[in-house]
């Protein structure tokens, strides 16, 4: 019942993005739809075991928009282009961060449907500032000065230590946001912390800088 409420409560928050943006109410649609009746959870698994990543580190949930508003309060969002959503599952944030802040939005995720299905969308609806990899995150290239969103919450710590060491990569000014795990680094620094909430619950956000 509580689990209900707080799935409603997350659902109304979406009500005056979804007027304000109704692209991103199609979008949603599309997905749910395309999750609910074409996809299911045997081929989701068959698909996590392809991954040659260890299936729990894939476990599944969504940073609300209501969340991504919050965080974005706290980053000069105006001086970047790009956004990367690392493990962007189906992809929902990296549409809403380029239909609201209008930057180039790029999702990387390991799992091929997420990233097939987000690109047909993204295709159908001629959105041109959005693009999906099928990648591994830790081999992913982080060149570009570019605000980074990514969930450790589910990640073993020899993967969350690889994960942060390529992050310091990423070009001074960068922005970086991870839940659950603060980085500590001596060339990243943690500049915000918020508890916000996500679909499995409320948790912490750590916003942090390139230095
Ligand atoms: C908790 S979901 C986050 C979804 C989305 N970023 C959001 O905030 O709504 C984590 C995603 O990371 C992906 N993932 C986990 N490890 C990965 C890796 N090494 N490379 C690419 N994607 C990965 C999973 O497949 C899953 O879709």
């Amino acid at each position: 019942m509580k689990h209900l409420l707080y799935t409603g409560w997350l659902l109304i928050t979406n009500t005056w993005r979804y007027i304000r943006y109704f692209k991103i109410f199609r979008i949603d649609w599309m997905l749910y739809h395309f999750y609910k009746l074409r996809y299911s959870y045997k081929q989701f698994m068959a698909e996590k075991k392809e991954s040659q990543r260890p299936t729990h580190e894939l476990t599944y949930g969504e940073t609300p928009y209501v969340t991504i508003d919050a965080i974005f309060k706290h980053i000069p969002h105006t001086e970047f282009n790009t956004f990367y959503d690392l493990g962007c599952g189906k992809g929902r944030v990296v549409f809403y961060v380029n239909a609201r802040y209008k930057l180039k939005s790029i999702g990387v995720d390991v799992i091929p449907t997420f990233i097939t299905v987000a690109s047909k969308i993204a295709s159908v609806k001629n959105i041109k500032g959005v693009q999906f990899i099928l990648k591994d995150f830790l081999k992913l290239d982080l060149k570009r000065k570019a605000i980074v969103l990514v969930c450790p919450t589910c990640l073993d710590k020899p993967t969350i230590a690889s994960l942060f060491k390529r992050l310091e990569t990423l070009p001074k000014d960068s922005i970086v946001i991870t839940n659950s795990v603060p980085i500590q680094s001596n060339t990243i620094e943690c500049t915000h912390t918020l508890e916000e909430p996500f679909s499995w619950g409320r948790s912490l956000v750590y916003i942090h800088k390139i230095i």
